[in-house]
């Protein structure tokens, strides 16, 4: 068997939690490779909404084993705060959630790290979540920092030499914080040593050979890709289908399918280039009929027409299979639908994404009718308006990737296979 990824093509928040869990039920296993807390993925169904931070979104389906793996960095309160959540919904996920030893730990620190480096940066600021991401990756990759695996030698010595590193960095900056956080976290980690804690590299190799399914879910977007993104405005871990491989350690060999997932439209949360942003009414109603606000910090999102410069980078740099379109239905009252084609850059037109995405690069837009029909009550593709048609059919051509699911609202319900 092979591991089918699913990973978002934009700047985030494409709808990742939603298709995972409509997708699980054709899985065994379902994987986090990389990202952490500043994720949130949202689920519905049965009128519930569920917001989920860095547990894999396969858990509300039952008998499926859900997997944190060594490229996630965990934030234990967010986790022991997640997990009671879902002990209430009556949830026990202690038999099917395994995490890995060598998944990174983010320390209280690291998050007054985060948010110390943000508040001098000023207005140059990445607008990170603030949830120590950038600092546990630093950590990680400066050979510094503690994992799961950690938790059962010597932790509190290995955690206050940590700690106390941080601390000197802090002084660097004109920063005021406190500790208090310090008991939770503590307290956070006696409920990580509730689960099993294993080398998960092996377990999802043997689960390979058994002939298991394993999807796995990536967490925020190729744009905010540590390497590809629009950096310095990204992310600090490869959320491209390539993070899979180290995310998890498996081998490039074993990918399967590579789900690309992206919204009808465009939008971004936090500083950094976004050439078809929309300022303007468009942008605004695409933000109130979309519900466009962070699942993670409640930020307004930035709102934008679908790039296709970007969404064809985005395809190349993953390999993806197979396309889905989420939240079709908010473009459901737009009389006239635009699609970024080519960017002119100093009056020169491409379709690549140039190293600096300046004031200079303006989007070059096709129009395209909109369809004027109501979605969210529509269960089949012969029930599309031929507008809606259209414009799969034309982004289609433009991708050469077959769109195979189209979501219609944010419920479990609400999605078309073609
Ligand atoms: P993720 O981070 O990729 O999992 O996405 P988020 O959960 O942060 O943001 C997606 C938002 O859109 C959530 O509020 C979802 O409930 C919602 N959503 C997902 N698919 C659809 C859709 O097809 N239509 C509408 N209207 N909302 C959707
Ligand atoms: P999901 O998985 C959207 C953005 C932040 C900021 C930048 C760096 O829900 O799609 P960080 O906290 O990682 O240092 O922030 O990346 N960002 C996201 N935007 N969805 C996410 O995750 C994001 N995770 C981080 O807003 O601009
Ligand atoms: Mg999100």
């Amino acid at each position: 068997m092979k591991i089918d990824v699913l990973l978002g093509l934009q700047w985030g928040d494409e709808g990742k939690g939603k298709i995972v869990d409509v997708l699980t039920p054709r899985y065994d296993v379902i994987t986090r490779f990389q990202g952490g807390p500043n994720a949130g993925h949202t689920l519905e169904f049965n009128n519930i909404k569920h917001i989920l931070h860095n547990i894999p979104s396969g858990i509300f389906r039952e008998d499926k084993l859900n997997i944190i793996a060594n490229g996630v960095v965990l934030d234990p309160v967010i986790f022991k705060r997640e997990i009671e959540s879902l002990e209430e919904m009556g949830i026990d996920l202690t038999l099917n959630l395994w995490i890995s030893k060598k998944a990174h730990l983010i320390l209280p620190t690291h998050r007054i790290l985060d948010a110390a480096s943000e508040a001098a940066k000023g207005k140059s600021k990445i607008g990170s979540t603030l949830k120590g991401i950038g600092p546990t990756y630093m950590d990680k990759t400066g050979r510094n920092g503690l994992r799961v695996g950690d938790i059962d030698l010597n932790f509190r010595e290995k955690y206050e030499a940590l700690k106390t590193k941080h601390q000197h960095l802090l002084k660097q900056y004109d920063y005021k914080y406190n500790l208090d956080e310090e008991a939770k976290f503590f307290e956070a980690i006696e409920v990580i040593r509730k689960f099993t804690r294993v080398d998960t590299e092996y377990e999802i190799y043997r689960f390979l050979e058994e002939g298991k399914s394993i999807l796995a879910e990536g967490a925020q977007g190729t744009l905010l890709d540590i390497d590809f993104g629009s950096y310095p405005f990204v992310t600090s871990s490869n959320t491209i289908c390539a993070g899979a491989c180290t995310g998890m350690g498996v081998a490039p060999t074993a990918i399967g399918e590579v789900y690309g997932i992206f919204k009808a439209y465009c939008t971004r949360v936090g500083s950094g280039p976004f050439p078809s942003e929309l300022e303007d009414e468009d942008g605004e109603k695409l933000r109130n009929i979309g519900k466009e606000f962070g699942s993670t910090t409640g930020r307004p999102r930035r709102c934008g027409w679908l790039d296709l410069v970007a969404l064809k980078y985005s395809l190349m740099l993953n390999g993806v299979t197979q396309l889905i379109m989420t939240k079709t239905d908010v473009l459901d009252t737009f009389d006239t639908i635009r699609v970024a084609t080519a960017y002119s850059i100093n009056g020169e037109l491409t379709d690549h994404m140039p190293f600096e995405l300046d004031a200079e690069v303006k989007p070059v837009f096709t129009e395209m009718q909109g369809w004027n029909t109501d979605l969210t009550e529509v269960r089949s593709k012969e029930q599309f308006p031929q507008e809606l048609k259209d414009y799969i059919t034309f982004l289609e051509k433009e991708l050469k990737v077959p769109v195979k699911y189209v979501s219609v609202g944010p419920d479990r319900e609400q999605i078309i296979e073609m």
